[in-house]
């Protein structure tokens, strides 16, 4: 009798697993076929950081969803110069020529990304001491990088961080071999080669009072020489239950006030413990980890998932509030396995940063978001 019972109760815990499986599957796919770029059309364009292996299309669940959700793309890498101009005289235009060539198929918009960066540099550049020779380098650089791209990409991140938090220029090789006005010289020598594609400025927690306050300052300069630029990237590197919606919401108003374009450009929301107090997504900074700041090795609670999802949903509602100043935003990376926040600022972390898990299944957060925007009216 007793083991009949248990029988039955397994079958049934079967049969309701099974149910539960089934229900899911179907919720995911009727739901998932709604894609981001579709529900924000009129509002903004809707864009993914891309890697080696979704360019040269070896990755098919990625290139599914890229072409299912979205209509802009940012090379996460491949454009930066130490992989675009590995020597003196050396580029190497392969890997951003496949992907202006993907883009074009798939209908995506082009943000190049970045010409000048104190990061990932050329080692041949990295420890140069003379000016003279920094400066030939930046103009060959932007020259030539800039004029192969003209009008083939849709826009250019001009100037990558160039900003410490106090609003202050970042002593970089370019602000010490070549002075203050490197970074409008950078854009005067963007405008001239690529005259068909948009120019921008892109740094992170430039939505904080005093950095944002020093980015407006730069902006006005390059605008005060006469100088092109079209937009400003709020990068957006928060946490999920950090995220610091009334800086944002002044930022765009402040820089929209500026006549350009605000977007959000490297979108990722980390559930992971942070090793400083204050935030930062400076590249070179890096600490060491032990299990207590890697918490959701095993997956991640549905709780922590769910306030994720609000968070998300809270900025889109943002972001939908000022559509005539947003015109992009941007996610860093497809799925929550290919997100850098999994080896930054700790290596070897277990992240749940984006919109898709590991399997390219939407997650909570992507169903806030659409949901998000069918409850504005448009
Ligand atoms: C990151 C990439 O995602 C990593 O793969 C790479 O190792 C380091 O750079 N700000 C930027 C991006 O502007 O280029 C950085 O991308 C993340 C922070």
């Amino acid at each position: 009798m007793i083991k009949k019972m248990s029988l039955n109760l397994y079958a049934a815990t079967i049969l309701l697993s099974a149910l539960i499986i089934n229900t899911q599957t179907v919720v995911a796919q009727s739901t998932f076929a709604t894609s981001l770029k579709e529900v924000f059309k009129n509002d903004f364009l809707i864009g993914t950081a891309i890697n080696t292996q979704q360019i040269e299309e070896k990755d098919t669940a990625s290139d599914r969803l890229i072409k299912q959700q979205f209509n802009a793309v940012t090379p996460e890498n491949i454009m930066k110069a130490e992989i675009i101009q590995p020597g003196w005289d050396k580029y190497n235009f392969d890997l951003a020529d496949k992907l202006v060539a993907y883009a074009k198929k798939n209908n995506l918009k082009v943000n190049a990304h970045n010409l000048i960066w104190h990061s990932q540099l050329p080692s041949f550049m990295r420890h140069m001491q003379d000016a003279d020779s920094v400066r030939k380098y930046f103009v060959n650089h932007i020259n030539t990088v800039a004029a192969h791209y003209d009008g083939k990409v849709y826009s250019w991140d001009v100037v990558n961080e160039a900003l410490n938090e106090d609003g202050t220029l970042r002593k970089s090789i370019f602000l010490q071999k070549l002075g203050d006005d490197y970074v409008v010289e950078a854009f005067r020598l963007a405008q001239k080669a690529s005259p068909h594609s948009k120019l921008y400025y892109n740094d992170y927690n430039i939505e904080q009072p005093q950095k944002r306050a020093g980015a407006i300052a730069l902006i006005k300069k390059i605008k005060a020489a006469g100088v092109r630029i079209d937009g400003v990237g709020i990068q957006g590197h928060w946490r999920y239950d950090k995220v610091p919606m009334k800086d944002i919401e002044e930022s765009i108003k402040e820089f929209s006030t500026l006549g350009i374009e605000v977007m959000f450009t490297e979108l990722d929301l980390s559930v992971l413990p942070n090793p400083w107090d204050n935030a930062t997504a400076d590249v070179s900074a890096t600490a060491a980890g032990n299990a207590k700041m890697n918490p959701y090795a095993n997956g991640l609670p549905d709780s922590v998932a769910q306030m994720q999802a609000k968070a998300y949903a809270d900025l889109f509602q943002l972001f939908l509030k000022y559509k005539k100043s947003v015109s992009r935003v941007t996610f860093w990376g497809v799925n929550d396995g290919q997100s850098w926040l999994n080896g930054w600022p700790i290596r070897g972390r277990t992240n749940y940063p984006l919109l898709f898990d590991r399997n390219f299944q939407p997650k909570p957060a992507f169903y806030r978001v659409i949901a998000t925007a069918k409850s504005v009216s448009k």
